[in-house]
């Protein structure tokens, strides 16, 4: 059996990306499990840089099986846009398959996320405005509409009518514009006559490819710390990215699910409000914000800035199970005199690893730090672990030593070459 999660185990944008594209090399089919166009994963080869937001990273490899799993919500236009751009590039001839159970983000959920956003003013979630939120609490209202009902015209028009009916009036209490059915209807069926013959039973597929001893990759958006059940909630996105999440997201049984590859940032960022125990904003900041080029893949926003938090990462290992970590961007930390590691938060006085479940706690916690000597070296060339300088691999040491979970991979730049695989993955 030869299968593996990519989980994101802090606030998302880890590298997941990278890692997923590089380890398809090796792979034979690659599943986004959960999540939907928030996620922004960067991809770099050949001089080439590419930004997917809804499409699996096996994309840029040739002959690899691409499935958009059941615990996706997926923006059909955004989607076809994502297509267009990859052919325009030269990528063509992906074999993708949509899951016809994965649902449908319209326009309307779009318009409400930001809405919601903007009438929540200071206690605002920082959201993509992608419509995630809105998209999921639909699945769990049982009024949502999924990827198959399109190829079902007539069940489709029922289903957006009862939809339509609710959304306008909610709309109309919001001072916003109504939405058409009949537009609406139109611009959809022109996107299944797009997607339609990609549109299937993907929990099928996995199964079989799966029985066949296929090496499967998942590939996770967001990262643990936005999981809306392990999370900082409410400051969360609506799926779970965790391991656990995987059998449920692509239907298949949890007995496949083995090996956990943690992806790991050198340091910690977040985009979006809530807590961040690590956070500080100061010139070192700054310098990592710009050397780690932190702006947001889908909404270019800043990133903020933290140290290395293991209470995250121990938490992420709980409730994810992670069995190896691939820790990314190390080549970032260059140059920086002194680094810090967080080992264990005080909240009220105590000694504690865990995190808060109540927001304003986990705000309060005060982060203890072990401060271990930086390097000067540029490390952006190194291939073997032996490679790096003393201090940058005492680094790993010690994270491996706080976490108890080894170091299988490490990367020292963008690019698909800059990674060191230290354990065979796949
Ligand atoms: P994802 O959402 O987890 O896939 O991560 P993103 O793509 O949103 O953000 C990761 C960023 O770091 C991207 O700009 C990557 O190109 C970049 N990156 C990944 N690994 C490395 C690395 O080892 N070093 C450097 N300097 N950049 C990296
Ligand atoms: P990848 O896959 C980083 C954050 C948003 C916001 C919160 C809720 O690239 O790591 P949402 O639009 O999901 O309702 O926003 O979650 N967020 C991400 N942050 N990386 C992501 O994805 C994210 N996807 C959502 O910034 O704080
Ligand atoms: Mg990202």
């Amino acid at each position: 059996m030869s299968n593996v999660v990519v989980v994101g185990t802090q606030w998302g944008d880890e590298g997941k990306g990278k890692i997923t594209d590089y380890l398809a090399q090796e792979a034979d089919v690659v599943v986004r499990y959960q999540g939907g166009n928030n996620a922004g994963h960067t991809i770099v080869f050949d001089n080439q840089k590419f930004a997917l937001h809804l499409l699996p990273s096996g994309c840029l490899s040739k002959n690899k099986l691409n499935i958009m799993a059941n615990g996706m919500v997926i923006n059909p236009k955004a989607l076809i846009e994502e297509l267009k751009g990859l052919e325009e590039r030269g990528i063509k001839g992906i074999n993708l398959k949509i899951s016809n159970r994965a649902h449908i983000v319209f326009p309307y959920h779009m318009t409400l996320d930001g809405a919601f956003e903007q009438s929540a003013g200071s206690k605002k979630i920082g959201t993509t405005k992608k419509g995630i939120g809105p998209a999921y609490t639909d699945k769990y209202f049982r009024s949502g509409i999924r990827m198959g009902d399109l190829l079902d015209s007539k069940y489709f028009a029922e289903r957006l009518k009862a939809a339509l009916s609710i959304k306008n009036n909610v709309l109309k209490m919001l001072g916003l514009d109504s939405m058409d059915f009949k537009e609406l209807f139109e611009e959809f069926m022109g996107y299944k006559e797009v997607l339609g013959h990609m549109i299937t039973d993907t929990s099928v597929l996995l199964n079989e490819a799966l029985e066949a001893d296929k090496k499967v990759l998942f590939e996770g958006a967001q990262g643990v710390m936005l999981c809306t059940d392990h999370g900082s909630y409410p400051y969360v996105t609506s799926s779970s990215p965790t391991a656990a999440a995987v059998p449920l997201y692509t239907g298949i049984a949890p007995s496949y699910i083995q090996n956990v590859l943690g992806i790991t940032k050198a340091y910690t960022t977040r985009v979006g409000e809530g807590a961040f125990p690590t956070e500080f904003e100061d010139e070192i900041a700054h310098t990592i914000r710009e050397v780690g080029n932190e702006y947001g893949t889908t909404t270019k926003r800043p990133r903020r800035i933290g140290w290395l938090d293991t209470v995250v990462l121990r938490h992420a290992k709980r409730v994810s199970g992670i069995s190896g970590l691939s820790i990314m961007l190390l080549d970032v930390l260059s140059g920086l005199k002194t680094l810090k590691i967080c080992t264990h938060y005080i909240m009220d006085g105590n000694k504690i690893d865990y995190i808060p479940s109540i927001i304003d706690h986990l705000d309060n916690v005060e982060p203890i730090y072990t401060e271990m000597p930086g390097w000067d070296e540029d490390i952006t060339g190194v291939v073997a672990f032996e490679e790096l300088p003393q201090n940058a691999k005492n680094y790993l040491l010690e994270i491996q030593k706080l976490t108890g979970i080894n170091v299988k991979i490490f990367s020292v730049g963008p690019d698909r070459q800059q990674t060191i695989e230290l354990e065979s993955i796949l």
